[in-house]
C-alpha cells in the first residue's frame, strides 16, 4: 500500500491563482492547444518569429537552393524558430530528432506551369495531427482565378484545425497580373483572418504596411520573396518588423544567399535583437568572411 498522504498546508488563501493574457495577437480566445503550438512556433518572451520557409518545391520542383535540402538546409535549422516545408520533404529528409516546431504545407495541386490559384487541400488533419505539426499552412488567392475555392479550402482547414488544436496559416498568393500594394493586402489578410486563420503570411510593401498589420486581427509575418540584395532583405525585415509584423517566413533570401547561416543570423539580429539592419548586414558579413576562413 502507498503511504497514505499528509495533507498539507500550503493553501496560500491570500494568493489570487493567476491568470494570464496570451502573447499573441487576437489569440487569446483559442483552446489551449492551438495556445501551445503558436507558442512553440511565436517565442513567448517577444510574440516573434524567424519561420525558415523550404516549401517552394511543392510547385515548383527542385528551386535554386533547395536541390539537395539535406545538404544545405540541414544545417540551417538551428538557426530558425520554426521550419515550414511539405511532409513529403519531412519524412524523407528531416530527422526526426529535429525538436523545432514544424508548420506544414497543406495545400497543393498545379505546378508552376498551369494555373496556380486551382489548388485543392493535399493533406488532411489526420496526418497534420500524426506529424506533430504546429500549424497548417494554404495558399489563398484573393482576386485569383480559384479565388473562392481557395478561400472555402481554407475554412476547411480552420474547421479541421479547431477540432484538432492545430493552427492555420494562411498565406496571400500573389498571381502575376495582382496588384501588390498595402489596399489589396488589406483586403487579403483581413479576409483570411475573418475567417477563421491563426495568423497570417503576406508580403511587405514600402507604403501602408502598418495599415496592413493593424487592420488584420491575428500575427503577421512576411514572406520573404525573390532574392534581393542581403541588404535590401534586412532592410525589408527590420521594416515588416518595426511596423507590426511578428516575424518573417522567409526562403530564398536566406538559402540563395551566398551565405544562408550569415543571413539566419542577420535576420535572427533584426526579428529578436532589434537590430538595425547596417548592423544585422555586418552580422551577415562577418559570418560569411569566418565561413570563407574555415574554408
Ligand atoms: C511560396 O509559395 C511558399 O509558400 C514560400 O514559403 C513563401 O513564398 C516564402 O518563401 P520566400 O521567402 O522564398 O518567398
Amino acid at each position: 500500500m502507498p503511504e497514505a498522504d499528509k495533507e498539507g498546508k500550503k493553501y496560500y488563501v491570500d494568493i489570487p491563482q493567476k491568470g494570464e493574457m496570451f502573447f499573441l495577437k487576437g489569440s487569446n480566445e483559442l483552446d489551449w492547444g492551438m495556445k501551445n503550438r503558436l507558442a512553440r512556433i511565436f517565442n513567448p518572451k517577444d510574440g516573434h518569429t524567424v519561420m525558415l520557409a523550404i516549401d517552394h518545391g511543392y510547385f515548383q520542383g527542385p528551386t535554386t537552393g533547395l536541390e539537395r535540402v539535406d545538404v544545405t538546409i540541414l544545417p540551417l535549422v538551428s538557426y530558425c524558430d520554426t521550419l515550414m516545408c511539405t511532409r513529403g520533404v519531412l519524412r524523407s529528409i528531416v530527422p526526426p530528432s529535429m525538436t523545432k516546431p514544424v508548420v506544414i504545407r497543406a495545400s497543393g495541386g498545379p505546378s508552376i506551369l498551369k494555373e496556380l490559384s486551382d489548388e485543392e487541400l493535399a493533406m488532411d488533419m489526420e496526418d497534420c495531427t500524426r506529424l506533430g505539426v504546429c500549424a497548417a499552412a494554404l495558399q489563398v488567392f484573393i482576386g485569383g482565378e480559384f479565388e473562392s475555392r481557395s478561400v472555402i479550402n481554407m475554412t476547411k482547414l480552420v474547421n479541421a484545425g479547431l477540432r484538432n488544436g492545430i493552427p492555420t496559416m494562411a498565406v496571400t498568393a500573389v498571381g502575376k497580373e495582382m496588384v501588390r500594394d498595402a489596399q489589396y493586402f488589406r483586403l487579403a489578410t483581413r479576409i483570411c483572418a475573418e475567417l477563421g486563420a491563426s495568423y497570417v503570411k503576406t508580403y511587405y510593401v514600402d507604403e501602408g504596411f502598418e495599415t496592413v498589420t493593424s487592420s488584420c486581427p491575428v500575427p503577421i509575418v512576411i514572406a520573404g520573396g525573390k532574392k534581393l540584395p542581403e541588404m535590401d532583405a534586412l532592410t525589408m525585415a527590420y521594416r515588416a518588423i518595426s511596423e507590426g509584423a511578428a516575424g518573417v517566413d522567409m526562403g530564398r533570401n536566406i538559402f540563395q544567399s551566398d551565405s544562408p547561416v550569415g543571413m539566419m543570423k542577420a535576420i535572427n539580429a533584426i526579428v529578436h535583437g532589434n537590430e538595425k539592419p547596417e548592423k544585422a548586414h555586418q552580422i551577415y558579413e562577418a559570418e560569411k568572411a569566418a565561413a570563407g576562413r574555415r574554408r
